[in-house]
């Protein structure tokens, strides 16, 4: 009997999480990545929307901006960026090495950067300021010095 309880008492915290996930998920819009764009590490400088000329802040005809990054050992590319704050603006990451993670303090931006594949994050910056971006996966010996500078106007 006192087996039986515990049985009940696990499985009911089951069923507790598994409906946290699914809340979230349904009314917070929380879900698990499901951007699966790839890329091939390797000509991510000659490509048309990473190459070297495509890198940075870039603004659409119809307004929206897009920043595209390139993470490498040991930075980001381009190192420093200005965005205008109070708007949305579509990230869009990639690595031209390893496992490289993107976090910002302060925002709700972190996501990993995963070779071969776009990390693509939307966010608005309601302050002005400038923030650091900083590597939060292990990549190698310089990674407590891969960050780069982001400036909010
Ligand atoms: Cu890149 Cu740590």
């Amino acid at each position: 009997p006192l087996e039986r309880k515990w049985v009940q008492v696990s499985l009911g915290m089951c069923a507790l999480f598994v409906s946290i996930i699914m809340l979230d998920a349904l009314f917070h819009g929380v879900n698990a990545p499901s951007n699966v764009e790839t890329i091939d590490s390797r000509k991510i400088h000659l490509s048309e929307e990473f190459g070297e000329d495509n890198l940075g802040v870039q603004v659409a005809e119809n307004g929206e901006i897009t920043v595209r990054l390139v993470a490498g050992r040991y930075a980001f590319f381009p190192k420093e960026i200005t965005i205008p704050a109070e708007t949305k603006i579509t990230f869009r990451w990639v690595s031209m090495d390893v496992l490289h993670g993107v976090h910002m303090p302060m925002t709700n931006m972190s996501t990993m950067i995963v070779p071969g594949y776009v990390s693509q994050v939307e966010s608005s910056f309601p302050r002005p300021g400038e923030y650091p971006m900083l590597c939060n996966e292990y990549c190698g010996l310089g990674h407590d010095h891969m960050w780069s500078k982001v400036s909010v106007i």
